[in-house]
């Protein structure tokens, strides 16, 4: 489904399918009741009155029969089974959704923050850690627990192909899961509100066959290539001393955890959570003014003149 890639209607994972076929049951009620409220007031609105236009309005007398009484009952039976239908489906779902796997074949770290997400990957050997931004590689097939974290503010987790939301609250641990049938990028989406670039929040989920997400992991887990000419050396004095108080780059002396890792920011397809293409021109005009393109976040404009620019790209580009 890439045209519609937050439809919540169709499923790729065993957690999403449990909970499809209860979305689409609610939205048709909800159509159908809609449709027979919209028909009723339609009705009520084209009443004509009484053709005796003599008696005046407040010598009507007030109906007492029952047949409204009996209307109201037949309202309030046909109601109640499909909410009570709903009432159980949900606890029948929930049930079926809500255990975190026992055994998961992988397990991610993911902090909310504004205005991005950070993923660690956790490894028996903390030497095998490793973290990048708003870009989750899994393997396919494999049920992954998402432990969710929430730095300054409450944000919420969502794939909706692949999983409902859970929040990342501050001072908490909540847990998630995700597993894909087939390989392909899934869009999340931050789904509480956490500020004035709440919407510039997304992440993707990249499914991978089990070659390529062990390669990609892999790669990860390498530091950052040792510069190889003049302008890309330059570029990393750069990066270390205006970059490295916010972010890492893994292998240099920029080291700080505050903004994205930056050790392999090539291999991501967006920059600033979902906003841009990561692609030179997108990253040149991002380094230079994000303030421009996602105003509130916490990089602050850079004012590089046209060499530092420049380095500073030369740079970055071998971060793959
Ligand atoms: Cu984070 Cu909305």
């Amino acid at each position: 489904m890439s045209d519609w890639p937050l439809s919540y209607l169709t499923s790729a994972g065993p957690r999403a399918r449990e909970v499809v076929p209860l979305t689409w049951y609610v939205l048709l009620v909800s159509i159908a009741v809609s449709l027979v409220i919209s028909a009723l007031l339609w009705r009520a609105l084209r009443r004509t009155r009484p053709e005796d236009q003599s008696i005046e309005i407040r010598d009507v007398p007030i109906e007492r029969g029952t047949s409204g009484v009996r209307w109201i009952s037949i309202g309030l039976m046909v109601s109640a089974v499909p909410l009570a239908v709903a009432f159980v489906w949900t606890l029948l779902t929930l049930a079926a959704i809500a255990g975190p796997p026992a055994h998961p074949g992988l397990v991610l770290d993911v902090t909310g923050r504004q205005w991005w997400w950070q993923v660690e990957y956790a490894a028996s050997q903390p030497s095998d850690v490793f973290a990048t931004a708003n870009e989750i590689h899994i393997p396919v097939g494999v049920q992954v627990l998402v432990r969710l974290h929430g730095a300054d503010v409450i944000h919420s987790f969502w794939v909706p192909q692949l999983s409902g939301k859970t929040d990342a609250i501050p001072g908490q641990t909540n847990t998630s899961w995700i597993q894909a049938d087939k390989p392909g990028r899934y869009l999340g989406q931050c789904t509480e509100f956490c500020g004035a670039q709440h919407a510039h929040m997304q992440f993707e989920v990249v499914a991978e066959p089990r070659e390529d997400f062990d390669r990609w992991e892999s790669l990860q887990r390498q530091p950052a290539a040792v510069p190889s000419t003049a302008e890309a050396s330059r570029g990393l004095s750069l990066v270390e001393y205006r970059c490295g108080l916010c972010h890492r780059v893994r292998g240099t002396a920029a080291g700080a955890v505050s903004a994205p890792d930056l050790t392999h920011l090539m291999t991501r397809r967006t920059l600033a959570a979902g906003t841009l293409l990561n692609n030179p021109g997108n990253l040149a005009g991002w380094v230079q003014n994000p303030q421009n393109i996602k105003p509130g976040n916490l990089m602050p404009n850079q004012f590089l003149s046209a060499q530092q620019l420049s380095d500073a790209l030369a740079y970055l580009e071998t971060l793959k």
